[in-house]
């Protein structure tokens, strides 16, 4: 089969390569489409040539072997794109998933769509109702307590805000001014422009100095800096991240806010330790995030199918050949408030 994998020179290549075989637990995916994260590219230059690269998918069942899914069956996830053991990566006419980690896609939404989800869908759940604690819509909040999306625009952040309104809160976003009138059809009650730089005041404003959850999509440690001005300036706050950041590059004396970092791939429950920069769930098996993923995958279908989360919006630019184009694009910032898809099969 073919696909982009890891070669010399800290970077990949489509090549020609064996097809994977499921072992047990496993199935066997057909790739119709694959969706670009910027877990991808960051990825690449670290690891070893000959790891197949990429993590979002949609497909169709090629091999169930001896699962519950149906030979041609359509089903979307992701996988942990260039790890060896077990052989993982998307952007492949093939790849090898485990049976638990795939939700069903209904026949009226597209691969295209399904692509999207995923990997950007888990790390939103896992870090608004795992990290922060935040009420889940299967029990959504009494009360209508605010809750910060920072970069509401990003891929993770549209899952966020979506996730967030379903969950019965006061949704507060942060977007370019371009991007308000999406993050509102998503369901954000507010939108911030991030551009202006008393961003944090005005949200301390608008929620009344009760804001005390943040979710930063960005996490660059100024815009974590950023969000901990918005937070309660008596009763300070929780803020999540999805890159290292820690309590302690905060501005001195915000002594009541708390930063926690957090990494999507615990939620295959194995143990991770890559010798990276180190994110706080990063070690030992995660058999809770295992279980929660397994959770929301099963309740997916029925979210797309209503409308209830709207895949993130697409952007098609070729197939498996395109990718490091694609890469390249998002590196210069110009992915945005969409997902960059390529067509494998
Ligand atoms: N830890 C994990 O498990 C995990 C998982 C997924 C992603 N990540 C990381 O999370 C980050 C986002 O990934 P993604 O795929 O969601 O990103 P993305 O879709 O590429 O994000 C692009 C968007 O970010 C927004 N943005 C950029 N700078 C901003 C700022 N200073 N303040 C607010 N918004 C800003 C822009 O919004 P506007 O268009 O409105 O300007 C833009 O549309 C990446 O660093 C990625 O590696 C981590």
């Amino acid at each position: 089969m073919k696909a982009l994998v890891t070669v010399e020179g800290r970077t990949a290549a489509v090549q020609e390569i064996p097809k994977p075989t499921p072992a047990e637990g496993e199935i066997l995916v057909r790739v119709h489409y694959a969706a670009q994260n910027p877990t991808d590219w960051k990825t690449v230059p670290h690891r070893p040539a000959g790891r197949i690269v990429g993590c979002d998918f949609a497909g169709t069942v090629a091999d169930p072997n001896g699962s519950s899914w149906r030979e041609g069956q359509r089903v979307a996830g992701f996988v942990y794109g260039t790890m060896a053991e077990p052989l993982r990566g998307a952007y492949a006419e093939y790849l090898v998933a485990g049976s638990s980690f795939v939700w069903a896609v209904p026949d009226s939404v597209s691969f295209q769509d399904a692509s999207t989800i995923a990997l950007p869908f888990a790390t939103a759940m896992q870090a608004m109702f795992q990290r922060l604690g935040l009420p889940e819509p299967s029990k959504p909040a009494t009360s209508a307590f605010p809750v910060l999306i920072n970069g509401g625009a990003s891929s993770v952040g549209l899952y966020a805000v979506q996730l967030a309104k379903l969950a019965g809160l006061h949704v507060i976003a942060t977007g370019s001014k371009q991007n308000h009138d999406l993050l509102t059809s998503l369901g954000a009650d507010v939108v911030v422009d991030y551009k202006d730089a008393a961003w944090p005041e005005k949200v301390r404003e608008l929620s009344h100095d009760k804001l005390q959850h943040a979710f930063d999509c960005i996490s660059e440690k100024e815009t974590t800096a950023a969000v901990s001005r918005a937070l309660s300036s008596t009763k300070g706050g929780h803020i999540v991240c999805i890159l290292p950041r820690k309590t302690s590059e905060l501005p001195e004396g915000l002594t009541k806010v708390k930063v926690e970092s957090t990494i999507v791939y615990t939620v295959f429950g194995d143990a991770l330790n890559l010798g990276e920069d180190a994110f706080e769930n990063w070690g030992g098996p995660t058999p809770q995030d295992r279980k929660l993923w397994e959770k929301y995958l099963s309740i997916l279908p029925e979210y797309v199918k209503s409308g209830k989360i709207k895949p993130n919006p697409t952007k098609e630019i070729g197939g498996l050949e395109a990718i490091l184009k694609g890469f390249e694009l998002q590196q210069q910032g110009k992915v945005r408030a969409e997902k960059l898809i390529y067509k494998i099969a």
